[in-house]
């Protein structure tokens, strides 16, 4: 049985994955930083545990919380949006939000959990975004949304090389009908997950530090 872990799981892409690792039959521990979030999980049959992924104490404590267990798989999911362009500056609330969120949060989980992760000769995912491929930008659209998933894709590739024995992926989960994606997205929550499932289980070690889409194509550049 494989112990799962998944950092950011009270909706959306995390609960999801919670949900698929579960019916897979996995033993499977997840995150969520409120009493709806935690029932949510406990609800799926997951152990759950109270992270906020914004604030480092929090955070900090996870290692201690997951008391040595070997992680076979662990997800970096939690992430907030932004959506305003270049012809606006980010308040440096917003800034705070987003970049503590999706990377300040995913370079303090590293340190606590891929050792736990490496013991297991595990893999190590981080959801990042196709927002986050410099080659592909079009637009200045999210710009600081942008900016924070081409941040996480750089920690994923730098960490990579500090844990030889863990694969390391950034995957982009495509567009996806959550909170976040809204309804208009093509792709269900479901068809996401089980994409980037079958993309994760295909990687091997030389692709440690890879950004992939969700079907584990690789993306053109950075
Ligand atoms: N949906 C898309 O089309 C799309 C596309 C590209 C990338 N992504 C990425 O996929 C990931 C999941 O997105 P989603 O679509 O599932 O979004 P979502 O439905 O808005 O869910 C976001 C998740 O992140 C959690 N989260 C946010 N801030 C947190 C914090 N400080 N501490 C702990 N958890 C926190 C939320 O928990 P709460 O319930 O407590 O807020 C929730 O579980 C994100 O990293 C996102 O950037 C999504």
């Amino acid at each position: 049985m494989a112990t799962v872990l998944v950092i950011g799981a009270s909706r959306g892409i995390g609960r999801e994955f919670v949900r698929q690792c579960r019916a897979a039959g996995d033993r499977v521990i997840a995150t969520a930083r409120d009493a709806k979030g935690l029932e949510a999980i406990e609800a799926l049959g997951a152990k759950a545990l109270d992270v906020d992924v914004a604030q480092p104490a929090s955070i900090g404590a996870l290692a201690s919380q997951l008391d040595g267990a070997k992680i076979d798989l662990a997800l970096y999911v939690a992430g907030v949006y932004s959506t305003a362009g270049a012809q606006e500056a980010p308040s440096q609330d917003d800034f705070d939000r987003v970049m503590h969120t999706n990377v300040l949060g995913a370079m303090q989980a590293i340190p606590e959990v891929a050792p736990l992760v490496a013991a297991a000769h595990g893999r190590f995912v981080f959801i990042t975004s196709e927002m986050g491929h410099i080659a592909g930008t079009g637009s200045s659209f999210g710009w600081l949304y942008r900016a924070s998933k081409a941040a996480l894709n750089m920690v994923v590739k730098a960490a990579s090389h500090e844990y030889p024995q863990a694969i390391f992926l950034a995957i982009s989960p495509g567009w996806v009908k959550t909170d976040m994606g809204g309804p208009g997205a093509p792709l269900t929550v479901e068809r996401s997950v089980g994409d980037m499932r079958r993309a994760i289980a295909a990687a091997r070690r030389a692709d440690s530090g890879a950004f992939l889409d969700h079907n584990g194509r690789p993306f053109d550049g950075w």
